[in-house]
């Protein structure tokens, strides 16, 4: 049986680790070549081997890339074109959130620039070289290959929500990132080319256990979770998979929420959940 993304190359940024180190895990069990960038090499060499070793019939190449950085990212793109002939998946994942982001009064500009640089204006250069590249996707019926791809970006919950627990420049960037793939989604739709925001909730990746470094800081988050636990990287990977593939092909400008319910709760319920998480693809 072929993969869902059989044939199909896919660049995954922030692919060291978290969602992207178990979307470049599926996308190559699914049949994808992938091209891992991240900003931290030996993180991003480590999980290409792993990707390697595990599915030895996919290409698997690791690039040192800083999102914040425009000519980075277009190195990145050139390189996945001309290794594998195509680009079908592009997903802008990498991003920060930064120990002295705070609210209005507190947050310094360098660190709302900085935020800005790598989570948004990242993402937009991502879309940028992803769609000059999709424009020229040679079709190849037989192998179910056609022009343009998917461009998936992530966002996060705070868009959507607000939280007592400031994080300014993390939640206006991710607020950007939803409000620039609607409008880049609608500018494209004809072309074949699909953009979509992914919506993680609050997931036990480094990026948040690192902010929430005390059981009091884990619990003032987890109440308001209505599945009582936080989510799982690989979580969504298997949701990033989904846009990803054609199986979404009726999908574009959509603000695809992961999020075990929180953006839709108002009182959760009490007790512990009995269903387990998934287990990591790592
Ligand atoms: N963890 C959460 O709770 C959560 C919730 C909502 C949204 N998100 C978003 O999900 C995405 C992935 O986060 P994660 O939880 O997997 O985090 P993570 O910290 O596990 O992984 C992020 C990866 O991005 C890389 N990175 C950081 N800056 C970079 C740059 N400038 N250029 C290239 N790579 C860079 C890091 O080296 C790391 O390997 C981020 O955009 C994050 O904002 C995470």
């Amino acid at each position: 049986m072929s993969g869902r993304l059989q044939s199909k190359t896919a660049l995954i940024t922030g692919a060291g680790s978290g969602i992207g180190l178990e979307s470049s895990l599926l996308f190559a069990q699914e049949g994808a070549n992938v091209l891992l960038a991240d900003i931290n090499l030996a993180a991003v060499e480590k999980a290409t081997a792993l990707v390697q070793q595990r599915f030895p019939n996919i290409k698997a190449l690791a690039v040192k890339a800083d999102v914040g950085k425009e000519a980075d990212i277009k190195a990145a793109v050139d390189l996945a074109v001309s290794e594998f002939g195509r680009l079908d998946v592009m997903f802008n994942n990498a991003g920060i959130m930064h120990p002295e982001d705070d609210n209005a009064l507190n947050t310094e500009e360098r660190i709302w620039d900085l935020t800005m640089q790598i989570n948004l204006k990242g993402v937009w250069w991502g879309c940028k070289y992803a769609i000059l590249a999709m424009r020229q996707n040679p079709v190849d019926e037989a192998r179910g290959l056609h022009t343009g791809g998917s461009i998936i970006n992530t966002a996060s919950f705070v868009a959507i929500m607000g939280a007592a627990t400031p994080q300014l420049a993390y939640t206006a960037s991710k607020g950007g990132v939803l409000a620039m793939t609607r409008e880049l989604a609608m500018v494209h739709a004809r072309e074949g080319i699909r953009i979509n925001s992914l919506c993680p909730g609050p997931l036990k990746t480094p990026l948040l256990m690192d902010f929430l470094n005390t059981p009091e800081k884990r619990d003032r988050r987890l109440v308001h979770l209505p599945m009582g636990r936080f989510g799982e990287a690989v979580e969504l990977a298997k949701a990033a998979l989904f846009l990803a593939s054609d199986e979404s092909s009726y999908m574009t400008g959509t603000d695809f929420k992961v999020d075990g319910g929180l953006t839709s709760a108002y009182v959760t319920p009490l007790g512990e959940p009995v269903l387990p998480p998934p287990a990591s693809l790592v």
